[in-house]
């Protein structure tokens, strides 16, 4: 028997759409996917710094961050990454539906878990911005030094290594992190919300 049976939705007053006319935009969630050392984070980071200046309601979920606290008792095992991406895709939906703009950045490596979280989404609200970065270049970058445990063998089931990283197909929205500033990063998504008129 399904858990959630004997449990009925409780419509509440205040919906998505009377947030979105209070806070002046749209909401949604940029959903940053990539290999570790591509430039989720920083870039996330750079976007909701920007859509904050533009008085933007906003917050950032990361993959770090969300380890540390909601999913530290997950390992970096398949099922155990499938169950980080299904649980942050349920966070962001409450985020979504608070009204706030959010930029997450897991690299959620499967393909099939990505396409879990954007069913979670109404149309237009879920954008993947797939963070494109050879993993050569990732590797020299090895900001935490982890690409050098992993080669060592102290991190076994890295991402890109010996674990893979199943590539979008199909994203809203690609960047590639070896060309691009990051100031020019930040543009082409925020042009990407402007043509979407969320930011209207
Ligand atoms: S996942 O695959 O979406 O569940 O991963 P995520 O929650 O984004 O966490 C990725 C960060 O965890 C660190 N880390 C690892 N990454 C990949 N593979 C393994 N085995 C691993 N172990 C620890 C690493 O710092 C990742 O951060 P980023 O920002 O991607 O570099």
């Amino acid at each position: 028997m399904k858990l959630s049976n004997n449990i009925i939705w409780h419509y509440m007053t205040v919906t998505k759409k009377n947030r979105h006319d209070l806070n002046g935009h749209k909401s949604c969630v940029l959903w940053f996917t990539g290999l570790s050392g591509s430039g989720k984070s920083t870039l996330a980071n750079a976007v909701d710094y920007a859509l904050f200046q533009q008085n933007c309601r906003t917050y950032v979920l990361d993959g770090d961050n969300i380890r540390h606290g909601l999913n530290s008792d997950l390992s970096f095992e398949e099922k155990d990454r499938k169950e980080n991406i299904r649980r942050i895709g349920e966070v962001a939906k409450l985020f979504v539906d608070s009204g706030i703009i959010v930029s997450s950045a897991f690299i959620s490596p499967f393909r099939d878990d990505r396409q879990l979280v954007r069913n979670m989404f109404e149309k237009n609200e879920f954008i993947e911005v797939f963070v494109d970065c050879p993993i050569q270049v990732c590797e020299n970058r090895d900001p935490k030094g982890l690409y050098k445990k992993a080669r060592s063998g102290m991190i076994p089931g890295f991402t890109g290594i010996d674990s893979p990283y199943e590539k979008p197909n199909h994203p809203e929205i690609l960047i590639d992190t070896k060309q691009m500033t990051i100031e020019q990063s930040v543009q082409k998504i925020m042009d990407y919300l402007n043509e979407k008129q969320i930011l209207s």
